[in-house]
């Protein structure tokens, strides 16, 4: 049975502790933070992970002091300005989620115009979360459910009816969810998407997250048993149906 995780999600957490460890101001963290994003996005493609969704910031994130708060925006245009070609000529797809009314016009703009330009892309989706937090989706998601069902009494809503309605319609729920920094909590990310989702944390900075640690995520991953509410027998038997096809 193949044990890659299809999805895996991470919570970029260090960055600043990273710098401050080097005597380095907070920014200079961010930056390296940004560089090891395309280390392991190329590590995510040569493994053959087909989504990886990573939280760049969130709706907490703004009480951090503005021109912290710049230097990411600053930083996350950048990307999309340079990164995005490789991206897409690797066969990636590059989404964003979250709320972006929040954005000036011209980065709102910028968003669209590289979603359409990678959406045909196949290999590797990668979704960026910016100004996105877990509650806000569930709510965007269950406003938005009712706006297209005005007739429709919201008790008769499922959990099914729900998912297409959540910024990440579309893909799959995280198999594993990393976090580096040595915290062990979810900060609000995705918290519908992982109810089932497998948990890794790291207590290495985010800029030191290399390769190296995605492997070792993925072979702890690949140890786990995922039983989704059922028992280990139950698991077990189907476990063994599928390695007889
Ligand atoms: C957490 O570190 C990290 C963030 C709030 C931002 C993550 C951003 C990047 C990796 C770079 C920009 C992103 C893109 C998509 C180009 P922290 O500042 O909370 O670290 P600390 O806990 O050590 O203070």
């Amino acid at each position: 049975m193949n044990k890659t995780p299809r999805h895996v999600a991470i919570i970029m957490d260090g960055n600043g502790r990273w710098a401050q460890k080097r005597m380095l101001p907070r920014h200079i963290g961010h930056i390296k933070g940004a560089a090891n994003l395309r280390e392991v996005v190329k590590a995510c493609f040569t493994r053959g992970i087909e989504c990886l969704t990573v939280f760049a910031f969130s709706t907490e994130n703004w009480r951090r002091p503005p021109d912290e708060v710049a230097l990411l925006f600053d930083l996350f245009a950048q990307y999309l300005n340079k990164e995005v070609e490789k991206l897409s000529q690797q066969g990636g797809r590059l989404r964003i989620i979250g709320d972006r009314s929040a954005f000036p016009l011209e980065l709102q703009q910028e968003m669209q115009r590289v979603e359409a330009a990678t959406a045909h892309n196949q290999k590797l989706q990668l979704t960026v979360a910016i100004n996105y937090g877990g509650k806000w989706d569930i709510l965007q998601a269950a406003k938005n459910w009712q706006i297209a069902h005005p007739y429709q009494n919201v008790e008769q809503i499922t959990v099914a009816e729900l998912d297409p309605y959540l910024s990440t319609a579309g893909l799959p729920d995280p198999d594993l969810l990393i976090r580096t920094g040595g915290e062990s909590r979810l900060s609000n990310f995705m918290i519908w998407q992982c109810a089932y989702t497998e948990l890794y944390f790291s207590s290495e900075y985010w800029p030191d997250f290399n390769a190296k640690s995605l492997d070792d995520a993925i072979d702890g991953y690949a140890k786990r048993v995922r039983r989704f509410g059922k028992t280990d027998e139950q698991v077990m038997k189907i476990s063994a149906r599928s390695s007889q096809h």
